[in-house]
């Protein structure tokens, strides 16, 4: 398994949720997107699983020597590579014939901890898996992991979360080795930054530590809280995920599960902020509104009408003659506005009736898709974190280029409001991210096609 190349990775045949087979070309890795602009979106839409809470809860089933189930997993780029990942430490991974949204993993016969390199560097949350072999196996080496280029991402928390824990920590060749053949013993344990996937790494180790863990810090993310949801249906005991103090009381053994991993609040958020920039109508089920707080929140303020008919769906609309109001935003961690609808609130802002501050307090490096989002005709200039917009504009269709996920995901929005016709290339990034995109997209009426 280790043998595969990249290439032939992207190209395993797993079935998609609508039939058509996941390989790298379905996946479209060297395809564009052709949006023609200016359509009301209309109808309903509904969220497909969460990217960022799939793959740790992937991880997760490295933990159990069973086989746990997952559901609503969604059929994108980055689940494939995971499974891959999966297979290579030694797990069987497989869709249920019958629900293409349905994955098993059988971590029965678990037993190398070298993640390998060449898929790890594919994504971030790969390196969730070695907290999860770290609690498994004692110890775990795993290359720095890859991701979007959005700024430093590096892994100083993940690893010190494992030394505190009692692991010792260094590096052979290109990987970091942590090892604790006595086992891992509880603490408490500071995280300087609450790092989402760091608090993930912890908690993945800490359930199979002796005694109490304490994460000071955490990331409060509803990606980790529905981990630990997941974890204590395997047997641990954790309380407080989904707050700044989680508290872990060591396990001896995790038994296999069934879980159902959340609905993407970043899909959500993307199709509530294209409804209301194409003047449209858009019904989004399968939602948790209270994970958009900040989102809803903002777009309520500036003069869009959202409600929340019930507690799983959102209906998101506004008319044509309705002005935006400008506005400040910051992306901070959860419960705050999320860096990841940063880009996409941007472009909603371009249609605001003055002049908008876009803060980014999480990364360093957010703001590179300011250029592609000018090529439409916004005007947005940076200063330092802050992006500065002077709205309304009349955006006309583009040929841009997506820079990663979400930028992706900034550009699409773009075309859609745009008059016109804009061409995205490097749709890649968007296949990470989105389970079939521009199907869903098509079904609210827009008109976008691959080329
Ligand atoms: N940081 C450190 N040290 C660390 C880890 C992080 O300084 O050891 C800093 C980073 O440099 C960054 C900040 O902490 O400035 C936030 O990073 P965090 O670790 O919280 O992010 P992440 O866990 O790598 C996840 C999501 C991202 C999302 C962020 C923030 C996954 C797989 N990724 O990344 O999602 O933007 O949390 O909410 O869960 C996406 O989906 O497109 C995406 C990038």
């Amino acid at each position: 398994m280790l043998a595969l190349t990249a290439v032939a990775i992207v190209c395993l045949a797993v079935p998609l949720p609508h039939g058509v087979p996941m390989t790298a070309a379905a996946l479209g890795r060297a395809s564009r997107l052709r949006i023609v602009g200016g359509r009301r979106l209309e109808g309903v839409v509904r969220t497909s699983g969460a990217k960022n809470a799939v793959l740790p809860a992937m991880a997760a089933a490295l933990l159990a020597p069973e086989t746990t189930t997952l559901e609503n997993v969604p059929a994108i780029h980055d689940t494939l590579v995971m499974a891959e990942i999966l297979r290579a430490l030694g797990a069987r991974v497989e869709h249920d014939p019958a629900r293409a949204d349905v994955l098993q993993i059988d971590a029965r016969d678990v037993c190398c901890h070298i993640a390998p390199s060449r898929l790890v560097t594919s994504l971030r949350a790969s390196f969730v898996v070695m907290g999860a072999l770290l609690g498994r196996l004692g110890r775990a080496a795993c290359a720095p992991p890859g991701g979007d280029v959005i700024g430093q991402r590096p892994v100083d928390v993940h690893l010190a979360g494992f030394a505190a824990l009692g692991a010792s920590i260094g590096r052979e060749g290109d990987k970091f080795v942590a090892q604790a053949p006595g086992g891992l013993r509880g603490t408490r344990v500071f995280l300087d930054y609450p790092s989402v996937t760091g608090t993930q790494n912890v908690l993945l180790a800490a359930v199979r530590a002796r005694g109490t863990t304490t994460i000071v810090n955490a990331a409060a993310e509803p990606e980790v809280a529905s981990l630990a949801e997941m974890l204590n249906r395997m047997g641990a005991r954790i309380r407080g995920a989904g707050t700044h103090t989680i508290e872990v009381e060591g396990v001896e053994a995790l038994h296999g599960t069934r879980h159902r991993v959340i609905p993407d609040r970043l899909e959500a958020g993307t199709f509530a902020i294209a409804a209301a920039l194409t003047c449209g109508e858009v019904e989004i089920r399968d939602v948790r509104p209270r994970h958009l707080d900040a989102l809803l929140c903002k777009m309520r303020e500036i003069g869009v009408r959202v409600e929340e008919p019930d507690a799983t769906t959102l209906l998101v609309s506004r008319a044509p003659s309705a002005r935006l109001r400008p506005t400040q935003i910051q992306a901070v961690p959860y419960p705050g506005l999320a860096t990841d609808l940063q880009a996409p609130m941007a472009v909603l802002l371009t249609q605001a009736d003055g002049v908008s501050f876009v803060h980014e307090r999480v990364y360093d490096n957010r703001f590179l898709y300011l250029a592609e989002l000018r090529k439409f005709g916004a005007e947005l200039v940076q200063a330092g974190s802050t992006a500065v917009i002077t709205g309304p504009t009349r955006l006309t269709g583009a040929s841009v280029r997506a820079l990663d996920v979400r930028a992706g995901a900034a550009l699409v929005l773009a075309g859609l409001a745009a008059e016109g016709e804009t061409e995205i290339s490097d749709v890649y990034h968007l296949d990470r991210g989105y389970e079939d995109l521009e199907g869903k997209l098509r079904g609210l009426g827009a008109i976008v096609e691959r080329v």
